[in-house]
């Protein structure tokens, strides 16, 4: 089955990290949407199931499905609970039907960069946010950074009036449309999957997304150019079903877990690297980036921060604080 996977996979152009499982080994199913390499978490996912594969051979096997050649992140979620995968990392945007708590991750221009992203991962408080979702059946497994976002559109975007009357895509995020609507934009929400086209047949006329993303999914190719405003985390919950962890056995769930944590670490060490390279990918292809200059900046800020107040009893106070102070 799993060559009829991977001939499948091959046949539709994309690649997967496909395992050949034996039988007897428990099979470990890990959707995402994103492209199989050259993009954080692609290469996460791929360098995780390696890890597995080698180090759990005979007790369990990990297959990675890239692309949503599986599940979408709307899909995948439920997915989880009915055991058809066992892994998934969507972004923290997309959680809304399942906790509140996590809008704090898309406060517009909360990070000054990765780096007090990392310290903020590593915080209680960010530890503690890894079970928002406990309640409703799932158990997250670590942060996996992906990058700052970036504004694409078919025309320039250089102070965020220039987006007044645009349509933008955004992820499953409230936090996303208040920050769009700030601008004088309106918003709309497509699976990830969709956006390359929608960008295309000008449903939309914009899109927010890590360098990573851009480059790997062409968007630069179908817009205008990209804006670099760094205005939002982009960071996904390795999420996993509850049921199915405490259904391991000990040994091997330590094991697991293990793993899991130091794939974690590595995959956040590499997250600026891959970025500053996917940037560079997208000059070298023709692509066009603006920068902005400080109070171009500064006016972004003055746009978008003041949303932050439409959050709060939702994200507390606290959260905000304890994110806030990884930033010096
Ligand atoms: C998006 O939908 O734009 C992102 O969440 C996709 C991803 O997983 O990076």
């Amino acid at each position: 089955l799993a060559t009829a996977l991977t001939l499948g996979a091959l046949a539709l152009g994309t690649q997967t990290a496909m395992a050949q499982c034996d039988d007897g080994e428990m099979v470990i199913k890990f959707a995402h949407v994103v492209a199989a390499s050259g993009h954080p978490k692609g290469d996460a996912a791929t360098l995780f199931a390696d890890r597995v594969n080698e180090e759990m051979n005979g007790v369990a096997c990990m297959e990675v499905f890239p692309n949503s050649t599986l599940f979408d992140d709307d899909k995948v979620m439920e997915a989880l609970l009915l055991g058809d995968v066992q892994l998934a990392a969507p972004s923290l945007s997309k959680f809304e039907a399942y906790t509140l708590k996590y809008r704090l991750f898309d406060l517009p221009f909360l990070f000054s960069d990765l780096d007090a992203v990392s310290r903020f991962f590593a915080t209680d408080t960010a530890k503690d946010l890894l079970l928002a979702t406990e309640e409703v059946g799932y158990t997250g497994l670590g942060y996996w950074s992906s990058g700052m976002k970036q504004f694409s559109a078919n025309k320039p975007l250089i102070l965020p009036e220039d987006g007044n009357g645009l349509k933008f895509r955004i992820q499953t995020s409230d936090v996303a449309e208040a920050m769009i609507g700030a601008m004088g934009g309106s918003a709309q929400k497509l699976a990830f999957s969709e956006v390359y086209g929608a960008l295309q047949t000008k449903v939309v006329d914009g899109q927010e997304n890590t360098w990573s993303n851009i480059y790997t999914q062409k968007f630069f190719e179908v817009q205008d150019g990209i804006t670099e405003t760094n205005h939002q985390l982009l960071a996904y919950l390795l999420v996993t079903s509850t049921e199915w962890l405490e259904s391991l056995e000990p040994d091997v769930r330590d094991q697991f877990l293990k793993i899991a944590e130091e794939a974690t670490v590595s995959a956040n060490n590499s997250v600026a690297e891959q970025e500053a390279k996917n940037r560079q990918n997208i000059l070298d292809a023709g692509g066009t980036i603006r920068e902005l200059n400080e109070e171009q900046r500064a006016a972004w800020v003055a746009v978008m921060k003041p949303v932050w107040a439409e959050f709060e009893a939702d994200v507390g106070t606290d959260n905000i604080a304890a994110a806030e102070a990884a930033n010096t």
